[in-house]
């Protein structure tokens, strides 16, 4: 008599390891390759001249089991905007754990082990993808080639690395750069300096760091810079024994560092020339500035950024293991800082709440960094009120905010249930006001594992006037930027156009 039987299905079993940002929606993308005239609904205006990069970590081989989502190879996607229409290019494991060459291969351990996939900024001629463990790659802006490491030479000063988010002042036309661990691996040493256009440096300082704390981000106005520091701590004895770099440290503040940008910066009342002061904060952790700007009298400055309550990094927890609560809360704020205050001391009054909601990547008109602005975007968890989802942070933020600080007005767009939206990307109109273009994004649509860029203009913020249907997943961005063909050298397709087809006249259709 026959039967049936089913075999037992077997466990296959893959040499990628088991984590969560590596799986469903997070799966490694790897491709390279590129695709023209994607289909568009609505319309991309023709004014719309330039092209979105972005950068996301997709490791190319099965990671250390260990690794936290901030490491990974560098992947770069260009999405070029020409008369209406968009092509799109996509660029381009021995080592161990983020930023712990005791976990990697002796062979490789004096090599950089920089993946460039945080930022991507064009300064002056040189288009730079950034890793704050390490120093630029610059990139060739239409091929995507890496061209080199350290473009700029460090010269004298042998600094070892260069923040992911130096920031143009638009009024001086200087590129302010900083690099924390700068004379290597949990150093406390921090060197800052400015770049002119012709990459001559200028106003370099050597800085010393309270303790090795990661510097994610800064802030700048005319006269002073203010570095953030998270509560993280650094420890070579901890990454000897196969730990990570960064552990959360529920004893030390979320702390400013606030540094006179030149020899000439007016110093306020009790300042010696040369000194920097710091400023200590709670403990939580400010994750991106969207900008800063002084009092007229120079004796206060306002820096505007996220917070989050508790370790938002829970990869690097406590070194006795302690995590952050699953309903982590996160906001918008304002920080006043007195320069009248002794170095050391800690902020005498909370920050005013500018949006109370999740949010991330604040972003300005940054055609007006350093001064007082009106407008900003930002990646919000959208109101409960507009959307059905659940209210957990780490499902990803859903939606952008743009508030405009004049009327004290937020305007939101939702991107609907199942999607995650990435970073807002601010497209000024030419020779237009503070805030007046349009603003890009990438949206997630996990149920159709697809991505679409979607464009909205500021002036009715929250309707999209064009949504392009990519017909692939990507991984999260880190950071992306709109670069206008302006600022580029020539105009080179991103992909590849064959010459256009003669009519043959061997057509089936053809009169004999
Ligand atoms: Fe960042």
């Amino acid at each position: 008599m026959a039967s049936n039987s089913v075999a037992s299905t077997k466990v296959l079993e893959s040499k990628w390891p088991p984590a969560t940002d590596l799986r469903g929606s997070n799966l490694p993308c790897r491709l390279e390759g590129e695709v023209a005239d994607l289909i568009i609904l609505g319309e991309i205006p023709k004014e719309i001249d330039g092209t979105f990069y972005r950068v996301m970590t997709d490791p190319y081989m099965p990671p250390h089991p260990q690794n936290v989502p901030l490491d990974g190879d560098g992947n770069i996607s260009a999405f070029r905007f020409e008369n209406g229409r968009l092509e799109r290019d996509a660029g381009k494991a021995l080592f161990g754990l983020y930023r712990n060459p005791f976990s990697h291969h002796p062979c490789v351990r004096a090599a950089v082990d920089s993946t460039a996939n945080t930022n991507l900024i064009l300064w002056a001629d040189k288009f730079l993808a950034l890793k704050e463990g390490g120093l630029p790659y610059e990139i060739e802006p239409h091929s995507l080639d890496t061209l080199g490491y350290d473009p700029y030479g460090q010269g004298d000063s042998k600094a070892k690395t260069f923040t992911a988010h130096p920031k143009v002042d638009p009024y001086s036309d200087e590129l302010v750069v900083f690099g924390y661990e700068a004379k290597g691996l949990a150093s406390t040493d921090i060197i800052v300096y400015s770049l002119d256009r012709d990459e001559n440096r200028h106003d370099e300082q050597w800085v010393q760091s309270p303790w090795c704390a990661p510097i994610h981000d800064c802030a700048i106005t005319p006269n002073w810079l203010i570095l953030v520091l998270w509560p993280f701590e650094a420890s070579i004895e901890r990454m000897k024994r196969g730990g990570h770099h960064w552990a959360w440290s529920y004893e030390r503040p979320a702390t400013f560092i606030v540094i006179p940008r030149r020899k000439s910066t007016p110093l306020p009342a009790g300042w010696q020339p040369g000194e920097y002061r710091i400023y200590n904060y709670r403990n939580s952790m400010l994750i991106h500035t969207a900008g800063a700007w002084e009092t007229l009298d120079g004796t206060a400055l306002y820096i505007e950024t996220s917070r989050y309550h508790d370790n938002a990094f829970p990869f690097f927890p406590t070194d006795d293991g302690r995590l952050p609560a699953a309903n982590l809360k996160a906001d918008f704020v304002r920080f006043t800082i007195d320069l009248s205050k002794p170095s050391g001391s800690t902020l005498e009054n909370e920050p005013e709440m500018v949006l109370d909601l999740p949010s991330e990547f604040p972003r300005i008109d940054e055609r007006f960094l350093t001064r007082p602005y009106d407008v900003l975007f930002l990646n919000v968890l959208t109101p409960r009120e507009l959307r059905p989802d659940t209210d957990l942070i780490f499902q990803g933020l859903d939606g952008l905010a743009m508030h405009r600080r004049s009327t004290n007005t937020t305007q939101y767009y939702y991107a609907g249930p199942d999607s995650v939206v990435e970073e807002p990307i601010f497209i000024p109109r030419s020779e237009a006001e503070e805030g007046n273009g349009w603003v890009m994004c990438m949206v997630e649509r996990k149920a159709e594992n697809r991505n679409e860029l979607v464009l909205m203009d500021t002036r009715e913020f929250g309707v999209p006037i064009a949504i392009v249907k990519l017909p692939l997943h990507f991984k999260a961005q880190v950071h992306g930027n709109w670069i206008d063909q302006r600022r580029l050298r020539g105009r080179k397709s991103l992909v590849r156009r064959g010459a256009p087809d003669r009519i043959s006249g061997r057509g089936a259709l053809e009169v004999e």
